[in-house]
This record gives C-alpha cells, sequence and structure tokens, in this order.
C-alpha cells in the first residue's frame, strides 16, 4: 500500500492480568522481567509496551506462538478487555477511555469481530444469524434482510439463507461469521484465527477469498493468526509477537529477508522464499542504452563500468528493442552499428511477480527486462540472482 493514513493507532499497551495491576505495572516499568513479575504479584503480563499502527485499508497481522498476547491484543481494540495503561485510537477516537455509549456506538458502526470458533444461534436460520448485529442496531427487517443476503452472497453461501446453522459444514459456518460482519459493514474487521478451525484445503479457499474480497472492499484488517504462511499471504506488514511484545514488524519481505532475531527466523527458515520475494526486491535499476545515441564504445565502456555482461536497448519512449551482449560488443569494434548486434528475442517480467513464477525464465542466462504496465523498461534482473534469493538461508 502507499503511504496509509493511520486508522487504528496503539501506544505503548499494557494489559496485565491480576489482583493489583498497577503494582505489576510498576514493576515492569522498573525493569523486572514478566516472569519476576509473575514470581512476586501473581500477574500476567499479556501485553508489554506494544506501539503500532495500522493504516486505512491494510491488513496487519499479528503472529505468535501460543499465549504470546494476540487475541488480549485485538480485544483491546474493540475493548472486550480494559487496556492496563496505554492509548488506543480509532479514526482518532479514544477506545481506552471511551463511555459505554461511544463504545456501543464503535461496537455497531467501527469495528467488527470474527473469532476462530464462532457461536450461531441455533434456532435462527442462517440469515437471521446475519442480520443479528444489524437488528441490534435497529435496522428494520426488509434492509437489514437484504444486506444479510447480500453478504452471504458475498462470502459464496447464496441460497442458504433460510436453512438452520446445523445443515452446514464447519467452513460453511466460518463465513457465516464472516458474513455476519460484513452485513454489518463497518470500516474496521478484527479477526482472531478466524480460519484456525479449518481443515487445510477450505481454510486455503477461504484465505483467497478474504483476499479477493478484500481487494474491492479496503477493509482495515488486524488479522490473528499462528501460521505463517497464512500471515504472509494476507498481511500488508506483520508483526511477530512474544512475551507480549512485538519482536518485529515488517512487510513480508522484510520478515523473512531479516529475521530479527532467532524466534522470527524459527517461523521464517521454511519458508518457500520464491513465494514471498518479487522481482522488484533484486531488481537492478540500472541505466540501459538508447537506440540512436549509444555506440558499440558506449556500450562495451557501460558494461565494463556496471560489471554486467549484457544490458538492455531501449528506444527514446523507454520501449526495450533487445539485449547486447559484451562479447559480441567488444569482438564487433568501433565504428560498427549497434543495432545490428541486437538480439531482439528477450524474457519479461513485472516488478510484482514472484520468484517462483520468473523461474523459468532464467533458463536462457539472459537478464529478464521489468517493465511496467505500459510496457515500458524499469530495470533488469539477472538469473544468478534469482537462483541467489531463492537458495538463501
Ligand atoms: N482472562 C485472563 N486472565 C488471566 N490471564 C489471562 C487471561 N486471558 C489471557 N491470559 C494470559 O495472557 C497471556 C496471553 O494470552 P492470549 O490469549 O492473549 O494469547 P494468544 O497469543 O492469543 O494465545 P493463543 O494462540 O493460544 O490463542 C497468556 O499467558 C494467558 O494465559
Ligand atoms: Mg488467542
Amino acid at each position: 500500500m502507499n503511504q496509509p493514513t493511520a486508522k487504528i493507532v496503539v501506544r505503548d499497551l499494557y494489559k496485565i492480568f491480576g489482583a493489583n495491576p498497577q503494582k505489576a505495572l510498576s514493576l515492569i516499568n522498573a525493569g523486572k522481567s514478566k516472569d519476576e513479575v509473575h514470581d512476586s504479584t501473581g500477574s500476567v503480563v499479556a501485553i508489554n509496551d506494544v506501539s503500532f499502527e495500522v493504516g486505512a485499508g491494510e491488513t496487519f497481522v499479528v503472529m505468535g506462538l501460543s499465549g504470546s498476547g494476540k487475541s488480549t491484543l485485538i480485544r483491546c481494540v474493540n475493548r472486550l478487555i480494559k487496556a492496563t495503561a496505554g492509548d488506543i485510537t480509532i479514526d482518532g477516537a479514544d477506545v481506552v477511555g471511551a463511555d459505554e455509549k461511544t463504545l456501543r456506538d464503535i461496537r455497531l458502526n467501527k469495528v467488527s469481530m470474527v473469532f476462530q470458533h464462532f457461536a450461531l444461534l441455533p434456532h435462527r436460520t442462517v440469515a437471521e444469524n446475519v442480520e443479528y448485529g444489524l437488528k441490534i442496531k435497529g435496522m428494520g427487517p426488509d434492509e437489514r434482510r437484504e444486506r444479510a443476503l447480500k453478504a452471504l452472497d458475498t462470502v459464496g453461501l447464496s441460497g442458504w439463507g433460510d436453512v438452520p446453522p446445523a445443515n452446514l459444514s464447519g467452513g460453511m459456518r466460518q463465513r457465516v461469521g464472516l458474513a455476519r460482519a460484513l452485513a454489518v459493514d463497518t470500516e474496521v474487521l478484527l479477526m482472531d484465527e478466524p480460519f484456525g478451525a479449518l481443515d487445510p484445503l477450505i481454510r486455503n479457499d477461504m484465505q483467497q477469498e478474504l483476499i479477493a474480497l478484500q481487494r474491492d472492499l479496503q477493509k482495515t484488517i488486524i488479522f490473528i493468526s499462528h501460521d505463517l504462511h497464512e500471515s504472509l499471504m494476507l498481511g500488508d506488514r506483520i508483526a511477530i509477537m512474544r512475551d507480549g511484545s512485538f519482536v518485529q514488524v515488517g512487510t513480508p519481505e522484510e520478515i523473512v529477508g531479516n529475521p530479527a532475531d532467532d524466534y522470527v527466523s524459527a517461523f521464517t527458515k521454511e519458508v518457500d522464499r520464491g513465494r514471498v520475494f518479487t522481482v522488484k526486491t533484486i531488481m537492478q535499476a540500472n541505466e540501459p542504452l538508447v537506440m540512436g545515441r549509444d555506440t558499440v564504445e558506449t556500450a562495451v565502456g557501460r558494461m565494463t563500468e556496471q560489471a554486467q555482461n549484457s544490458l538492455y536497448v531501449i528506444d527514446d519512449a523507454r520501449k526495450p528493442l533487445g539485449l547486447v551482449n559484451l562479447t559480441d560488443a567488444a569482438g564487433a569494434g568501433a565504428g560498427h552499428d549497434l543495432k545490428s548486434l541486437v538480439v531482439d528475442d528477450f524474457p519479461t517480467a513485472t516488478e510484482g511477480e514472484h520468484l517462483i513464477d520468473i523461474y523459468d525464465r532464467c533458463s536462457r542466462g539472459a537478464p529478464i527486462a521489468v517493465l511496467c504496465s505500459q510496457g515500458l523498461y524499469q530495470g533488469m534482473v539477472r538469473p544468478r540472482d534469482v537462483l541467489s534469493e531463492l537458495a538463501a538461508q
């Protein structure tokens, strides 16, 4: 995403469970560890000084081992749990200090939550379950039914509105949970391992569906996950959480490419790098040759200077015409026409393509021209850089 405006801002957040949270907080602030605080006070420091922002339309994934504080964090954001210290704002509105009326407004109109185990009302139909939040909001029956059916349609459950939830499979029930959140149409979605209980194939379907939905809906999402592949697939950014703190926050490429410590590496080491890294990561935005301006001599000079075995030649409009090889140019000698040396059969790619998908295009050994959507030259990718990126640990 480009320069997001912050929708959710969390600053210096703490959540301590126990009889005397303020005492525990002062011990933490005095530099005691989570274990020391627990030993001396019996309190659990579930969130320990967490700060972050989530941009409008961003999917922010929080990942970490069981007990690291993920659910507590997300529950603080809609104040199912009240933070012990720190600030949370949504669209600038204070959540931590909000009165009952403001809280109600936030939960009805701003933030919806989807849980791992979604409890559907068994004696209501699927559509009635989806309507539930709208009914609480005081919406009339016709309008809320229409919204519910549309939300069911969005999650691929059109035609299932009139049956009881018991007739649905686990995956379908989870879709109902998502439909319920979508029907309310809040800008913020908090999702606590919503696909965690699904079997892998259905889970993958749901992930793909969420990606497609998000492309259209551009919700602001905090998504909690145990699973790195899920996190990498869904997250614009990922926060890795340990013992109540964020160890690292970054894009999928930053997390995998530059894990902050052994805890993060333990999550990332099994990752298929080719599915995380894109052409953009290893593209060289180098200076190409320009037809009609550059000569064979400049070609040899520039390749030597850039330590390249070949360079792209572009026209005045930056359209690539082909490649010139160092051996051909050096062998041709001064005064030779550059045009006659251009190899016009060359591989191309775009910045957003994953390395795994351009792997086949490396087989010829020639650099791949990276083009923008208008087909203009942006840079090149060398096969050896693709291979070394894929092989890196
Ligand atoms: N209501 C509570 N009372 C006391 N301690 C709690 C409470 N809720 C959570 N905790 C503790 O806070 C810590 C964080 O728990 P939390 O449920 O947020 O972790 P999580 O990362 O969501 O774990 P999981 O992946 O298992 O869902 C844990 O040590 C947990 O035992
Ligand atoms: Mg949890």
